[in-house]
């Protein structure tokens, strides 16, 4: 069962938006074949954040789009691959809506008129008025030839495609920011200009890897995203740089997540959420570990909230 919000520890706030847990998956890591495994897991998950949709089907890269790196995680050029916005609410929108949690539609397009379009015709979905919540914009993917890393790192189109999209919803809207800049900040600043209620940081980190006996680059197409542990401090210090800039900024924290102390290292940094992507591919019930862990450090801390720990560590 679903734990209500009031005498929840785990209860956090992103904006307006109340969730009964900080613990979601991140985009591209929970996908439409895996849903049903999601069942178990509703109790201590937040929401759910889908893939990234755009507005027509995207085959996505040709084959070499993945590499694991072990230890490290893995790295990625998938391309966007997804069935494009029509599919996404004729079919994963009412297997994920049946799961009961507040869904959060991660979405991507070529310009700031056809991210606007699309939440348009989504809110003109009978069921995507109560099942979804909010939207992650992708501004950030690096896997894409065209939009893509360009958006999210000029904030002038930030701030476009934010304010198209809130000029067509009051729901939670959340800004996906990518690392592979200078500095973040200026992309939330932008970001919050345009009517984002909260910022998502960090998507992956530019990367590359060499099969030394092909001598060849593991990735077709050379260079991908990198996710995984080794992510973990450059998304620590993302959220870091955020939260002590603009304090009051809501923010979902993504990048290496696996651990208890991952948790609550990315909280005391100033997130109120986070997100768990490249370890729930060997550990689907992740969630479940770390809502159970996270209830028995309150419990022993002697705190009644989450939030009692939030920011305290960037201070
Ligand atoms: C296989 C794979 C696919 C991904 N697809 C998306 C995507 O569609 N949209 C997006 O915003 N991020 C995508 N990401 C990035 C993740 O959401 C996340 O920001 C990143 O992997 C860092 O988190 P992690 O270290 O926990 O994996 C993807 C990552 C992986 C590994």
């Amino acid at each position: 069962m679903t734990p209500t919000l009031t005498n929840n520890p785990l209860a956090t706030t992103i904006g307006d938006l109340a969730l009964s847990s900080p613990l979601l998956n991140a985009s591209g890591c929970f996908n439409a074949p895996l849903f049903d495994q999601l069942t178990p897991l509703r109790h201590c998950m937040g929401g759910i954040v889908t893939k990234t949709v755009t507005p027509q089907p995207r085959p996505g890269n040709w084959q070499g789009r993945t590499c694991e790196l072990p230890g490290l995680g893995m790295l990625n050029s998938i391309g966007l691959q997804n069935p494009g916005l029509e599919v996404t609410l004729a079919t994963d929108l009412p297997a994920l809506a049946a799961l009961g949690l507040p869904i959060i539609l991660s979405l991507s397009a070529e310009t700031p008129e056809a991210f606007g379009l699309m939440v348009e015709t989504i809110e003109a979905c009978p069921l995507a008025t109560t099942a979804v919540a909010g939207y992650e914009l992708n501004v950030s993917c690096p896997n894409v030839a065209q939009g893509g890393v360009d958006f999210g790192t000029n904030p002038a189109l930030i701030t476009a495609i934010t304010q198209a999209v809130r000029n067509t919803t009051q729901k939670a809207l959340w800004v996906k920011l990518t690392p592979n800049v200078a500095s973040v900040l200026p992309m939330v600043e932008a970001s919050m200009a345009g009517g984002a209620s909260g910022v998502t940081a960090i998507n992956t980190v530019l990367g590359a890897h060499i099969d030394i006996k092909t001598k060849k680059p593991m990735l077709s197409r050379t260079f991908g995203g990198y996710s995984g542990p080794g992510i973990r401090p450059i998304a620590l210090y993302h959220v870091m740089q955020i939260h002590k800039a603009f304090p009051t900024v809501p923010i979902v924290a993504v990048g290496g997540i696996r651990t208890t102390e991952d948790v609550l290292m990315f909280l005391m940094a100033g997130a109120s959420a986070v997100q768990v992507g490249t370890m729930a591919f060997p550990e689907p019930t992740v969630f479940e570990r770390l809502a159970a862990d996270l209830h028995v450090y309150c419990q022993s801390e002697g705190i009644h909230s989450l939030s009692e720990v939030r920011g305290i560590a960037t201070q």
